[in-house]
């Protein structure tokens, strides 16, 4: 069951007008949200995330976090799976065409949620592969605007050549990826790249780097050159669909050996552990709150 506009449907009984700003612009912005258990992941933080987005493009939140909260517990109920991912999208409502905000629309709210899939053991153990591009999107790729049309041209670079993801650069220095944050190990530091109005700033980033701070892992926050990429001897890929990966093969050369290090292999695990223990667990205030 999906929620729109204030009602619980079956996906196929789900319409917008194609007057819909978000059908017409792309004038909206979204969320993805783990579910671990059935509890939302770092849900503070994604409701925070959510209202920078919002506040990017000047929409009201329409919610407060306590209704988003209870509207979510409702999503998760009506869905099936422990493990799940919310999609969550707000557009600027349906009102006649014209490039202009119109006055007194309301959004349109569309959620939905989807069984959550661990990547599968077989890429875990031998990594997947990246290619490089040029970051050509906008420059507040911090907000997390449903018009994705560069990121999709970008990943499709990536699939035309059956590789997972397009690692992308700007002016000589790594970004992130088309739907991910990336990492790169190098000499036995962990390296990522500073939040800026570049990149999204990833809720699994976040974690990442708490891991390795909370297990005296070596990391520095820090521009990483596009010469760095590709002599680093791991890649590590976050997102919220796929947790932390490693890329072992870029632009058809081998990251390192060529297979997942050391890096990947401790922070993975302590990513299961971190969930295990926090989602899985009795104490989830951390996360939940
Ligand atoms: N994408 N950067 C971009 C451009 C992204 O689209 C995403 C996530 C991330 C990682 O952020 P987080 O760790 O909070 O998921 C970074 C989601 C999963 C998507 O669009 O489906």
């Amino acid at each position: 069951m999906i929620y729109l506009n204030g009602k619980f449907m079956p996906i196929e009984e789900a319409f917008v007008p194609v007057l819909d700003r978000g059908f017409i612009f792309g004038d909206g912005i979204y969320e993805v949200i783990p579910v671990y258990s059935r509890k939302p992941f770092r849900l503070a933080e994604h409701l925070m995330r959510l209202q920078h987005s919002l506040d990017g493009i000047r929409l009201k939140n329409p919610f407060s976090n306590e209704e988003w909260r209870n509207l979510l517990e409702q999503v998760i109920i009506n869905n099936d799976g422990e493990d799940q991912y919310i999609y969550l999208h707000i557009t600027r409502g349906v009102a006649k065409r014209d490039h202009a905000f119109p006055a007194n629309v309301p959004p349109t709210i569309f959620i939905m949620s989807n069984p959550l899939l661990q990547p599968s053991e077989e890429l875990l153990k031998s990594g997947a592969s990246a290619v490089t591009a040029n970051d050509n999107r906008w420059i507040r790729c911090d907000v997390k605007a449903i018009s994705l049309l560069p990121n999709v041209l970008l990943r499709q670079l990536a699939v035309d050549v059956q590789a997972l993801e397009t690692i992308l650069i700007r002016n000589g220095f790594l970004t992130e990826g088309s739907a991910s944050n990336i990492f790169i190990v190098k000499d036995k530091i962990l390296l990522a790249p500073p939040k800026s109005n570049l990149m999204l700033p990833g809720i699994t980033y976040d974690v990442v780097l708490e891991l390795a701070a909370a297990n005296q892992i070596p990391h520095e926050i820090r521009e990483i050159h596009e010469i760095e990429i590709r002599i680093a001897d791991e890649i590590l890929l976050t997102s919220s669909t796929k947790e932390i990966m490693p890329i072992t093969l870029l632009d058809n050369k081998p990251v390192g050996d060529g297979k997942p290090g050391e890096f990947f292999r401790r922070l993975h695990a302590l990513y299961q552990e971190y969930k295990a223990t926090h989602m899985r667990g009795h104490t989830t205030d951390r996360l939940t709150s």
